[in-house]
């Protein structure tokens, strides 16, 4: 059975070699694509692999129709929006993530960025400081729980809204106070940290509405995707409103308009950073590479997305 790790961002060298000695040690051939710039070579590298381990790649309906022998796609990592599910399930190859496994270094870098934001992005000018402020998760996962956690530790107050967790226990045991709705958090948070997925329902639902809500001098810290921002209602919002910022590891469309009409209110960076640690990559990395040989060996689908 060969396994292809088709990474465009390439995991750090340690995870790579970690993952080719779960591989091998199975009795499985890894193969590598790195650092692809076309498609076709994605295409030509699935053509003949039983399992893929992919991070944000595009894994299509073309490159599934490509890949004749495939049953199996780990995305290393959350977010399996880049998965065409429908696809997949049609062929009946399953589809797993790694749950949480690069969700600390996500967590670290978006109260990174908050730090960043409130020091004029390391510029010249006064700045102010996370301590005291109200902290606003959006969606309580195994992200937005370490971003909560980081914050209260930084002497923040932190709030969080999750449509999907209706006990308030679930928030008081981490000493987070539950909102109920997603108008509420927008309205008491200074930093807003999303992490929603991108789905048919989240994209485009954050704009002009909710950022003009809320407080004064508040910041948008997105770490989750660029899909789920309504890209016009943003501008719209940072036009009016001169006190609000935003930030992002997944730069938006308009980013070169927003940075030139903005300026030190606005940061995206040019390649997705939230899971760019060695840390992140080995313990997703490893999983993936586990979960291939749980399924190839024994069927095991405790991962499986598209059941
Ligand atoms: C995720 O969904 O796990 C993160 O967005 C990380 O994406 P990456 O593997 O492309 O860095």
């Amino acid at each position: 059975m060969r396994v292809l790790i088709a990474t465009e961002k390439p995991f750090a060298k340690k995870a790579v070699d970690g993952i080719k000695g779960i591989i091998e040690s199975a009795g499985f051939e890894t193969v590598l694509l790195e650092k692809y710039t076309d498609k076709a070579d994605l295409l030509k590298a699935v053509a003949d692999v039983e399992a893929i381990i992919i991070r944000s790649d595009k894994v299509t309906a073309e490159v599934i129709d490509a890949a004749k022998n495939l049953k199996i796609v780990v995305r290393a990592g959350a977010g399996y929006d880049n998965v065409d599910l429908a696809a997949a399930t049609a062929r009946g190859i399953v589809v797993m993530n790694t749950p949480g496994q690069n969700s600390n270094a996500v967590a670290e870098l978006a109260l990174g960025m908050m730090v960043f934001m409130a020091r004029n992005q390391f510029q010249s000018g006064t700045g102010t400081e996370l301590q005291g402020k109200t902290l606003g998760i959006h969606a309580y996962g195994n992200v937005g729980k370490l971003v909560g956690r980081k914050g209260k530790a930084l002497g923040m107050n932190v709030v969080a809204f999750d449509p999907f967790i209706t006990d308030a226990k679930v928030f008081e045991a981490d000493g987070v106070k539950k909102v109920d709705s997603v108008e509420e958090l927008y309205k008491v948070s200074d930093y807003l940290s999303l992490h929603i997925p991108a789905t048919e329902q989240t994209k485009k639902s954050i704009g002009h509405a909710l950022l003009t809500s809320m407080p004064k001098g508040a910041t948008l810290v997105n770490t989750a995707r660029k899909e789920v921002i309504d890209e016009a209602g943003l501008a719209q919002a940072l036009t009016e409103r001169e006190d609000l910022k935003y930030v992002t590891d997944i730069a938006a469309d308009t980013q070169a308009e927003l940075n030139e009409k903005f300026g030190l209110r606005v940061f995206g960076t040019p390649k997705k950073m939230g899971a760019e640690t060695a840390e992140a990559n080995i313990n997703a990395g490893l999983a993936a590479a586990n979960q291939i040989v749980g399924f190839l060996k024994h069927g095991d689908t405790k991962f499986q997305v598209n059941k």
